[in-house]
């Protein structure tokens, strides 16, 4: 009965769909047959997704895309900001398009934080390793791509990506538990500080194998391999498949490992791999890591060569504004594979095309007929209002996989001795606080709160005294 049903809905489905599909503004807008087309789709598609960006307005924000959502202020929180400002980071790169840099450098300045490190006060409560990470690897980009450096009395982007470095390698983000590893949260008080989990690692990793490549200063090298082992060790990525778990909990020893596979997990991990592989000028372990992941994610992210976020896609509303701006960030990666692992270059580009086609030819929705959604390989429009979201992760993904196409016309990133123009500062980060004072007087809340902790660590000291003197 059930499956009858869900047939003759399918057909009427498809019946709707093939109404629809007469309609002139459901034809695909964007072509992406030849790098100009190319360039003219990336250029419409950047300024619809500016369209969503509020922060240049008088008023708003610069840096954030609205929200966060826990404020009630918009579907996207900080961090998706920072890989905003990536993604035109590398659209300037792509296509020569100077259009958004003044935005961009705006954005990427506003939200340092008073410290340069990417954890502005604003945004303690949402500020895990991977959030201020994310921030990171959009300054470390800018120095890749050698985006225009800001004035003189800023900071410089390869700082920045060295404070955000330095902050998470300080001896307060790394305990014993589970030997080793980064929490998800940064501030104690945050929820899931308690979870280590593959993303704040692997951001923390991609920014020290970028460092190295770029600096030369083996510190970042040794600090990526250990971050790898760790991530390897602990089985956050499987030993024969290389699938990339999520993470697992600091009170159980990292052993309860939730197993779900996001492609951006996968895609961190081989993006930093490859700058390994380049930065060791060709390593077999790294040539191994580099293989083996990317044929894990095109095993499990790429079916018929068309990006699919596994573990919410398959079910309408199940994806969350964070999991929808995923694909793109794994097309621009995975562009840049193919310039620091040349022999994987064919492959790849082969995915990004059937990948990116199918991203564009969906962006048939709105008013302007050719807004983006999220289902790329159904081939038709679906309003991202099914996902509740406004729709700019939508649009950045789509923008970035038809921008990244052009990789094949652009330099690789940019290092120290070749021809890399961003000032970096070894220090940078060295004034940060990673649980600042509370600003509020002590309440009596407060007060009750630290009484009832120094009862329970009494209880705690005189409990283990009390055992060992049984004991004995
Ligand atoms: C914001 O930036 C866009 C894109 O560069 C530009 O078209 C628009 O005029 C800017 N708005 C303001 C208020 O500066
Ligand atoms: C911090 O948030 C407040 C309130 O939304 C806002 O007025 C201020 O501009 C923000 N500061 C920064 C540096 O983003
Ligand atoms: C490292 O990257 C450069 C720049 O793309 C490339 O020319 C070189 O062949 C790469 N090194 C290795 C070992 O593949
Ligand atoms: C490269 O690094 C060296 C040593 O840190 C530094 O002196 C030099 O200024 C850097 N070159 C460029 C172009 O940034
Ligand atoms: C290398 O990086 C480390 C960590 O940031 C720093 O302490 C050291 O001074 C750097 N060395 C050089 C030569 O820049």
């Amino acid at each position: 009965m059930l499956s009858l049903l869900s047939t003759s809905l399918a057909q009427w489905l498809v019946a709707l769909l093939a109404v629809g599909s007469l309609i002139p503004t459901t034809q695909a807008q964007y072509n992406i047959d030849t790098p100009d087309a190319i360039r003219n789709s990336a250029r419409t598609l950047a300024y619809d997704m500016m369209l969503f960006y509020q922060g240049n307005k008088s008023g708003e924000i610069p840096g954030i895309l609205p929200g966060p959502p826990t404020e009630h202020k918009g579907d996207y929180y900080w961090w998706e900001g920072g890989a905003m400002m990536g993604t035109y980071i590398d659209y300037w790169h792509f296509t020569g398009d100077p259009s958004y840099n003044h935005v961009i450098t705006e954005g990427m300045l506003h939200q340092t934080g008073p410290n340069d490190d990417y954890m502005p006060p604003n945004h303690t409560a949402s500020l895990g390793n991977d959030d201020q990470g994310f921030w990171g690897m959009s300054a470390m980009l800018a120095a890749e791509n050698k985006f225009p450096n800001p004035p003189e009395d800023k900071p410089q982007w390869l700082a920045l990506a060295q404070a955000v470095f330095n902050t998470q390698a300080s001896p307060e983000r790394h305990d014993e538990t589970c030997g080793g590893g980064l929490r998800w949260q940064v501030p104690i008080s945050n929820m899931g500080y308690n979870y280590k989990n593959t993303i704040a690692n692997a951001c923390f990793f991609n920014l020290g194998a970028r460092l190295a490549r770029y600096t030369r200063n083996e510190t970042y090298s040794k600090w990526a391999e250990k971050t790898f082992d760790w991530l390897w060790d602990i089985g956050y990525i499987d030993h024969e498949e290389y699938r990339v778990y999520d993470g697992a909990h600091v009170e159980h020893d990292c052993t309860d490992i939730n197993k779900a596979q996001f492609s951006y997990n996968a895609a961190l991990l081989l993006h930093g791999a490859a700058f390994m592989y380049n930065y060791t000028d060709g390593a077999a372990k790294w040539r191994t890591r580099v293989d083996k992941l990317l044929e894990g994610l095109f095993r499990d992210f790429f079916p018929e060569g068309i990006a699919f976020e596994v573990p919410c896609e398959g079910r309408q509303g199940a994806c969350t504004a964070d999991m929808i701006s995923f694909k793109g960030y794994v097309h621009r990666w995975l562009s840049v594979v193919t310039k620091l692992v040349p022999e994987t270059s064919d492959r790849i580009l082969k995915v990004l095309r059937t990948s990116a086609a199918a991203a564009a030819r969906q962006c048939t929705g709105g008013d302007t007929g050719r807004r983006c959604g999220f289902y790329w390989s159904g081939g038709v429009y679906v309003d991202p209002a099914v996902d509740k979201t406004s729709g700019a992760g939508e649009a950045m993904s789509a923008l970035a996989a038809v921008s990244s196409l052009l990789v094949t016309e652009v330099d690789p990133p940019a290092t120290n001795t070749t021809g890399g123009i961003s000032k970096g500062d070894p220090n940078a980060g060295s004034r940060s606080k990673d649980n600042p004072e509370p600003l509020a007087p002590i309440t009596t809340a407060d007060r009750a709160g630290a009484a009832i902790l120094t009862f329970l660590m009494l209880a705690a000291i005189m409990g283990a005294w009390g055992w060992m003197s049984f004991g004995e």
